[in-house]
């Protein structure tokens, strides 16, 4: 069996197109949606996550501030920016992207945010409606895993799903979102005994765990669905073959720009076993910015009271 690729560029495409007409519906009723993106510090890979976010924005109508911040930046002073832009009625959405420096208390940053401004689902009230499967805005990531499952028709509904990964940011919710579709749901972390065989037990399974390639044939049902949320860089051109096996893409990639990407899961061993897989990048990536846009559509939508509509 050789694995259906899940083609998640395809899909946030559909889900972009979407907000873009939300943005000029908006815009008629002279509404523009508006994001603000924080960067704190100079981790090189969130440089790229912002830009990308700032730049979708642009495409799709919607009004975008990146706040570039120092390393050195203190907690106070973010907490300064966070109350400024919660008070700023032309923002509808805020952004901290994370990782933060490790001195500041990213906890009591993420609880600065106001609520209805909080577009990546961070904040414990938010946190709190999700376990209770009240609306709100959900983390992106995992909204967007569950939009690929419904686009694709791949039914959740009594299915053994497993996640491999307990993060605030995508384990922990993304386990809700499936419980709440009636998925029968295990969460597996460092300390789970014999996790291929647990995995092995999944319809459908969702890695995040941040391990490069760790989740290999031996954790997959044959003809499951394999989500797969990991980003890891490959530089040698040996390893690039013992992944991908002979891809001239792949190999020119790391010619040319010195690496290619792999997730959480081995594509060579997986695909020979998977039912559907996710490729990276272009799968679980794209989605979690077209979620993002689409939280940001909702929160301008929701603080004027639209949402009902
Ligand atoms: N860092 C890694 N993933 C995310 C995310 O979904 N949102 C934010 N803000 N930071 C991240």
């Amino acid at each position: 069996m050789t694995a259906k690729i899940l083609d998640g560029l395809a899909i946030a495409k559909a889900i972009k197109e979407e907000v873009a007409e939300d943005v000029r519906e908006l815009a008629r009723r002279h509404i523009r949606p508006g994001l603000a993106a924080v960067l704190t510090g100079s981790n090189p890979a969130s440089q790229i996550y912002v830009n990308n976010k700032v730049k979708t924005c642009q495409q799709l109508g919607i009004y975008s501030e990146k706040h570039e911040l120092p390393d050195e930046t203190t907690t106070d002073e973010l907490l300064e920016l966070i109350a400024w832009l919660n008070e700023k009625d032309d923002i509808d959405g805020i952004l901290i992207q994370l990782p933060l420096p490790p001195h500041i208390d990213t906890v009591r940053v993420l609880d600065s945010v106001d609520p209805t401004k909080d577009v990546d689902g961070f904040h414990p009230l938010n946190v709190g409606r999700l376990v209770q499967n009240r609306p709100t805005l959900v983390p992106c990531t995992p909204a967007g895993i569950v939009e690929l499952l419904d686009r694709y028709d791949i039914p959740v509904e009594g299915r053994r799903a497993v996640i491999l990964g307990r993060s605030n940011i995508v384990g922990k919710p993304v386990a809700l979102l499936l419980m709440h579709r009636h998925a029968t749901v295990t969460v597996c972390h460092s300390r789970t005994r014999d996790l291929p065989a647990v995995a092995r037990e999944a319809d459908i399974l969702v890695s995040a765990m941040g391990r490069k390639a760790m989740v290999t044939a031996e954790y997959v049902k044959p003809g499951a669905v394999v989500i797969d949320v990991g980003i890891n860089r490959v530089t040698d051109l040996a390893e690039v073959e013992e992944l991908f096996g002979p891809d001239e893409k792949r190999r020119q990639s790391v010619k040319t720009k010195g690496y290619t990407l792999v997730g959480d899961v081995h594509p060579k061993s997986v695909s020979r076993v998977a039912g559907y897989l996710t490729p990276v990048p272009g799968g679980v990536g794209p989605l979690t910015i077209a979620m993002l846009m689409k939280n940001t559509v909702r929160a301008a939508r929701r603080r004027r009271g639209l949402d009902h509509e």
